[in-house]
């Protein structure tokens, strides 16, 4: 019999809150505005693949109605859920240039969301899985008006809440409100997300590396060093290691936290920021990964201490297994004094 209780997203929210006595409840009610439009979206999601027959893209559907990609249904699905909850005073989105603040004919709350609504989109046609990911702050500005670009700038540090949900094999829903990170699976048949993943733990070292090897003419000495390295012999150290990489962050992400590993979206010599985004992408998923006891750095730094300058600044990344991180740190650092010594002789 398994040891985890039966227990809906919705009520161990609740439980949650009970912990901390001075809790307005806001927060919960967010979370589970938020669960209800990933829910949406996984319907969408499982329609996908009748596109072609259905029609479910492109300009006109079977109906003659407008029809969406799915990146900006799911972008829209979460706007028009969130918008007049009374919980945000603005948004911000990967797929919108600009941020969105709150109306004020709606109540004007207290949290700012930012998320990227469909994360692994190259992935859709292909049936593999993707995901949402957001990230959750409280304003910086003063309560009662739309919220502005400088509530959603604010470091990964300052999150209060952050997760995300994967359209996989299972929907699940992972999140953190700083008390450890949380699994649920969706049930298909009542629509409820139960509690089935308690307490999630990284291990502290993992046999697998994932990045798109693709690039490695780009890369950095020391990084690519690293990769030979994990691609030796070694059984004391579980060397070889795995490469996994499906393409999908979120889906990369979610199986090296569950088995322990590294991903990987490194700067290289033709896109010196990388490629994902510090605000949507980067500083939800380092909020996972340190709550579950892994690392996340932009090789130097960690990443939820970058003060961002720019909403959809991109940054490069190295997150999972506490102890995969600090190594590929230290081959880059090598190879950095390295270039030093050698450019000083
Ligand atoms: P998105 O679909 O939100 O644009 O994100 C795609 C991202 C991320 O999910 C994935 O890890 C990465 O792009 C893969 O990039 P490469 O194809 O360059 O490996
Ligand atoms: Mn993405
Ligand atoms: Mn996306």
């Amino acid at each position: 019999m398994s040891q985890v209780r039966f227990l809906t997203l919705a009520r161990h929210i609740i439980e949650e809150e009970r912990k901390h006595p001075e809790a307005t409840g806001e927060l919960s009610k967010l979370l589970h505005d938020l669960s209800l439009a990933t829910k949406v979206i996984s319907l969408e999601v499982n329609k996908a693949g009748l596109v072609d027959i259905l029609g479910f893209t492109g300009d006109n559907n079977v109906h003659g109605e407008q029809v969406k990609k799915l990146d900006m249904f799911a972008h829209d699905m979460l706007v028009r859920a969130m918008d007049h909850g009374g919980h945000l005073c603005a948004m911000a989105s990967e797929e919108e240039e600009y941020i969105i603040p709150i109306p004020k004919h709606f109540h004007i709350g207290k949290y700012v969301l930012l998320f990227d609504p469909l994360d692994g989109s190259s992935n859709i046609d292909a049936n593999v899985s993707i995901g949402t990911i957001f990230s959750i702050y409280k304003r910086v500005t003063p309560d009662g008006e739309p919220g502005t670009l400088e509530d959603c700038l604010q470091p990964g540090i300052k999150q209060v809440a952050a997760g995300y949900v994967i359209y996989g094999s299972s929907t699940m829903l992972v999140y953190t409100a700083g008390n450890g990170v949380h699994g649920f699976t969706l049930d298909p048949a009542f629509g409820e997300y139960i509690l089935s993943h308690l307490n999630i733990h990284i291990p502290k070292k993992g046999k697998i590396y994932s990045i798109n090897e693709g690039n490695y003419l780009y890369w950095h000495p020391g990084l690519k060093k690293y990769i030979k390295y994990l691609q030796e012999e070694d059984p004391e150290t579980h060397r070889p290691y795995s490469t996994r990489y499906i393409g999908s962050m979120v889906a990369d992400i979610h199986r090296n936290l569950l088995y322990g590993g590294i991903f990987m979206y490194p700067a290289d010599s033709r896109h010196p920021n990388g490629k994902l985004r510090l605000m949507y992408e980067c500083n939800p998923m380092a909020f996972l990964i340190e709550q579950a006891g892994g690392r996340a750095t932009n090789g130097v730094k960690r990443i939820m201490e970058i003060q961002p300058e720019r909403i959809h600044q991109r940054v490069p990344i190295f997150i999972g297994s506490e102890e995969d991180v600090k190594m590929v740190e230290k081959f880059m650092a090598e190879a950095e004094a390295n270039k030093k010594i050698t450019s000083k002789g």
